[in-house]
């Protein structure tokens, strides 16, 4: 297998760079291509526990904290296995031949990969378009598509830009009381961590997010994890005083509240679960200062 690039440390934005002047369209799995999808991501161990396997603690931790270097040089070393591809297009943000794409991808093929949108094509190959990492708790492993970072493309970010699983994601899941429930409400999904959660207590997921891309991430996320859930556009005004997940018919969830109002530059994320009779209900959210 060619790669185009594999010296350790090589910066990664000089091909990503031309490929994304604008924010690629989202991915869009149709569902013939998500058996194949899951089966070549599984196969190829990509999952939180195989990644680490392969780059070991150190170069695994150092990619999380958001330094590429470390598992660079690994990857470097390991050839063209699917795993090393996967992590190069995804992790890296590497252009990657039509060979190792077809190595990666056996039963989705390249032609099915180029036809979902996860990869566009560049002088030297093909670059991801999107994020795509592993991601799970004690019973299920997923994958979450978002927007690359800017240390993937060496760009500064979009104003559409969808943010993958980050310290917030993780903590809100955290907190969240997983308790049975027939219907949950997922305010800001973004890339749709909170609803992969939600849907092990939950018969039916609602999630809903301003932004039609997030909607959009959280559509292909949900779908490569066999989940369905009734993914609205909606604008909450109020994190603390999420909307009622019962009784909203409408496609678009809408609520103004004229107390405990969002200072402006406040990002907002909510769960908020039908507990049981219609008026029952409890929500967690978090909240993040932005421009202090
Ligand atoms: C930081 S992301 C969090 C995504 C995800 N819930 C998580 O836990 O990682 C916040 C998301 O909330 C959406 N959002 C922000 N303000 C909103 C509002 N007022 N109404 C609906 N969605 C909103 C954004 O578009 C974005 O996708």
């Amino acid at each position: 297998m060619d790669e185009t690039r594999t010296e350790a440390g090589a910066p990664s934005s000089a091909q990503t760079a031309t490929a994304y002047g604008q924010s690629p369209p989202v991915p869009v799995l149709p569902p013939e291509l998500v058996d194949p999808l899951r089966r070549d991501l599984s196969e190829a161990d990509y999952t939180v526990e195989g990644i680490t396997a392969a780059l070991g603690d150190v170069a695994a931790g150092a990619m999380m904290r958001g330094d590429l270097v470390p598992a660079r040089r690994v990857i470097a070393g390991q050839g063209g296995t699917p795993l090393a591809v996967l992590l190069r297009l995804f992790a890296l943000g590497d252009a990657v031949d039509e060979e190792a794409l077809a190595t990666a991808f056996p039963r989705t093929g390249a032609a099915g990969v180029r036809r979902v949108g996860l990869v566009a094509g560049v002088d030297t190959g093909v670059v991801a378009t999107c994020d795509l990492r592993p991601y799970g708790d004690e019973s299920a492993t997923w994958w979450i598509a978002s927007d690359l970072g800017e240390i993937t493309t060496g760009r500064p970010l979009h104003p559409d830009h969808v943010l993958g699983v980050g310290g917030a994601s993780l903590t809100l899941a955290a907190w969240t009381p997983r308790l049975p429930a027939p219907r949950v409400l997922d305010l800001g999904t973004g890339c749709g961590i909170q609803a992969l959660h939600a849907a092990a207590q939950a018969q039916e997921i609602v999630a809903t997010d301003l932004s039609e891309r997030a909607l959009a991430f959280a559509a292909f996320t949900a779908a490569l994890a066999q989940q369905r859930w009734d993914l609205r556009r909606g604008i909450c005004s109020s994190p603390s005083r999420p909307a009622s997940p019962t009784g909203s018919t409408s496609s678009s969830a809408t609520r103004r509240s004229s107390s405990a109002r969002v200072p402006s530059g406040c990002r907002s994320t909510s769960t908020a679960t039908a507990g049981g009779p219609a008026t029952r209900w409890w929500s967690r959210s978090s909240a993040g200062w932005a421009g202090i």
